[in-house]
């Protein structure tokens, strides 16, 4: 009764999902199924014995660190050549009519821009998700794509292969890449180039929960296994469509080249209206029994071909550059263009990136240059058409001074760009600094965003962080577009600030190179500001995860006197500069609720160490693994059999290093 209700709740669920994530026709409100999702969630909790690792719950990713095990592909992920012109698209079909000496369709699709994937089905359950890796190989990044809305973790219906693999494409959706990148620029992160880049790197991430937070999506488009569906691709496709899975509507059978071009045509516009990115159209022999015959070449099939898109290019003429100041100090050097129409936008401005990337296009200020939008979101020039020089104008040199303030520029070593050291006084890293430390994942500080911050730096207002703590509620009202009750707001959350913990407040600092992970770690091994200060560089790199380059600057941040003004105007405000107890606490309960087995040898520890290591940080050890096994401590030489037990429960290995980590 109860096992029915539990699984009845599971298919209601999914239902949902389908809905919400492959038709995008919600069928659900999301309090409702949040309702539905909490009573699952909690039967199962009660009830282990029902445990299923396809259950919907199984969605939401843990935070434990896993370690991805290299797992062979059943049939090699090989590739598709590649074609830029029709032209080859005839060859292509000329081939094909030699070949096969018979009619044949041909099936065109999308060619998606981002991560590849293989998933094996066995009995309609998910049972492994592979990344290409080397086409051989891949990674079981398993857990990962569980955490993907449109991915079904059980399949509709009964007429499935007992046993197939299906392969698609792991992708970011524009917004969702868009908003990441905003984040992470708040954060002070490394930004993604490109969605594909921000998908694979997402797919690789040891923290699942984080890779349930990114909001991936998934096309499939192509099944393999012994006993398909169909006798045609376009079967086997329309039949996983009704299996649950996301298969795109953009797919068209043709029957000669004419609408093949056709296809091509329509989406080489069309598809910039997308919400993920595409690079080209793929073009299949839709008969099985015509692709089986047709074979293989050394790198890729006969019986299909990529056509890609070509990146759609402009030329125009370098007038000057111009050098940006970023917030963490980092000079971008700027190409200002005579504007010229690039993909429905006109492009006045283009990104040099870094001084090498000058150097190498040999820059002379009115070259005419090729400027470039591939996947990437800033265009960039890619070229210079040295044939359109008629003069040789001035050959662009990359600044020596900060464009801002006039600091001398440094170049660290092994890094490309170029920073102004001067970061108590220049006004972009001043504002940029006020503005990381009232962030949502530092101080959150509403209200505090970059538009305010530029208002009361311009009015004089604010100079440095611990200004923060002055303003009054009369100097903000008075500021234009703030009004009495947002300067309420503000200067409520500016208080709360005052409660934030010691590591947040360390985060928030923005000690170059100290990003949240650092900050907390640091914050463990010195829980005190005074002890922190007090470190020597030695003394910082035992600190995991913490090299020569963070050392240095934290140490250099200590030693500016600016700062420890700063810090003991902040002190006097009375900010967190020390753990608490019940920070201290959670640090000895990182393993509490988990139920840990412990196999192999290991490297840096002995067994018995690990056994007390995972007791004092309030971990249960048990013998043997079953289903309420959290994970297995995973050394080398593991047994075979608990390794085959862990993987058909599909239970995490965490390695030694990671599990160190953890704790
Ligand atoms: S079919 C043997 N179809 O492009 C044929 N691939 O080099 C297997 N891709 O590795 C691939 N969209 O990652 C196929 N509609 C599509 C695709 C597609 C994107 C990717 C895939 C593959 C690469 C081809």
């Amino acid at each position: 009764m109860l096992k029915e209700h539990i699984e009845s709740l599971r298919r209601e669920l999914e239902r949902h999902n389908h809905s919400y994530y492959v038709l995008n026709a919600p069928t659900i409100s999301d309090f409702e199924f949040d309702r539905l999702f909490k009573e699952l969630e909690q039967l199962e909790r009660e009830n282990p014995q029902f445990f299923d690792a396809n259950s919907p719950t199984q969605r939401i990713g843990s935070d434990i660190n896993q370690s991805f095990v290299q797992v062979a592909h059943r049939y090699p992920m090989i590739s598709l050549s590649n074609t830029y012109s029709q032209a080859e698209v005839e060859d292509f079909y000329g081939r094909l009519q030699r070949l096969l000496n018979q009619d044949f369709e041909l099936v065109c699709e999308l060619k998606y821009d981002g991560a590849a994937i293989s998933l094996v089905y066995k009995n309609g359950q998910l049972s492994r998700a592979i990344t290409r890796g080397d086409g051989e190989k891949g990674d079981d990044v398993t857990v990962n794509v569980k955490t993907i809305g449109s991915i079904p973790l059980r399949l509709r219906g009964n007429d499935f292969p007992a046993d197939f693999e299906i392969r698609g494409e792991i992708l970011m959706p524009w917004p969702v890449f868009d908003e990441l990148n905003k984040e992470r620029s708040r954060q002070q992160e490394p930004l993604f180039a490109n969605p594909r880049n921000a998908a694979s790197g997402t797919l690789k991430l040891q923290n699942s929960s984080i890779v349930s937070s990114r909001k991936l999506d998934a096309y499939l488009y192509y099944m393999l296994g012994e006993d398909l569906p169909a006798d045609t691709h376009f079967g086997n496709l329309q039949k996983a469509k009704e299996w649950g899975f996301k298969i795109s509507d953009a797919m068209r059978v043709c029957h000669n080249l004419q609408e093949v071009f056709d296809f091509i045509t329509y989406w080489d516009t069309a598809r910039k209206d997308l919400p993920v990115a595409t690079d080209g159209i793929v073009i299949k022999v839709n008969s099985i029994a015509q692709q089986n015959y047709s074979g293989l070449t050394a790198k890729s099939p006969r019986w299909a071909i990529a056509y890609k898109f070509q990146a759609e290019k402009a030329l125009t003429r370098l007038n000057s550059v111009s050098y940006q100041v970023g917030r963490t100090g980092a000079v971008t050097p700027v190409a200002n263009l005579e504007p010229v129409l690039l993909s429905g936008t006109t492009v006045k401005r283009a990104s040099l990136h870094n001084a090498d990337i000058i150097e190498n296009l040999d820059l002379h200020i009115g070259d005419m240059v090729f400027v470039e939008k591939g996947g990437e979101i800033i265009p960039k020039i890619t070229g210079v058409d040295t044939d359109a020089r008629l003069m040789i104008g001035e050959k662009v040199q990359f600044i020596k001074k900060c464009p801002e303030c006039g600091s001398a520029l440094i170049r660290y070593q092994g890094e490309a760009a170029h920073y102004c050291p001067n970061e108590n006084h220049c006004p972009p890293q001043i504002k940029g600094k006020i503005e990381h430390f009232a962030g949502r994942r530092a101080m959150n500080i509403e209200g505090l965003g970059e538009e305010t911050v530029n208002l009361l730096y311009d009015n004089n207002l604010l100079h440095n962080i611990a200004d923060i703590y002055e303003l009054t509620i009369q100097d903000l009202a008075r500021q234009e577009r703030l009004g009495n009750k947002s300067a309420r707001n503000i200067k409520t959350f500016v208080e709360n600030s005052k409660s934030a913990p010691y590591q947040r407040v360390l985060f928030a600092l923005g000690i170059r190179f100290v990003g949240e992970t650092t900050a907390k770690k640091l914050a463990l091994a010195f829980p005190s500001i005074e002890q922190l200060e007090q470190a020597t560089a030695e003394q910082l790199i035992t600190v995991d995860e913490v090299g020569e380059r963070i050392a240095k600057s934290v140490v250099s941040y200590f030693a500016d006197e600016q700062n420890i003004a700063m810090l003991n105007r902040l002190k006097g405000y009375g900010l967190q500069f020390s753990l608490s107890p019940e920070n201290l606490q959670a640090t000895a309960t990182a393993l509490a609720g988990k139920t840990i087995v412990i196999s192999g040898v290991f490297a840096k520890h002995s067994r018995d160490a690990y056994k007390q290591m995972i007791e004092q940080n309030g971990g249960k050890l048990s013998g043997s693994i079953s289903a309420k096994t959290s994970f297995v401590l995973a050394g080398e030489n593991m047994g075979p059999e608990k390794l085959k037990k862990a993987q058909s429960l599909n239970i995490q290995l965490v390695k030694e290093d990671d599990f160190l980590k953890m704790i």
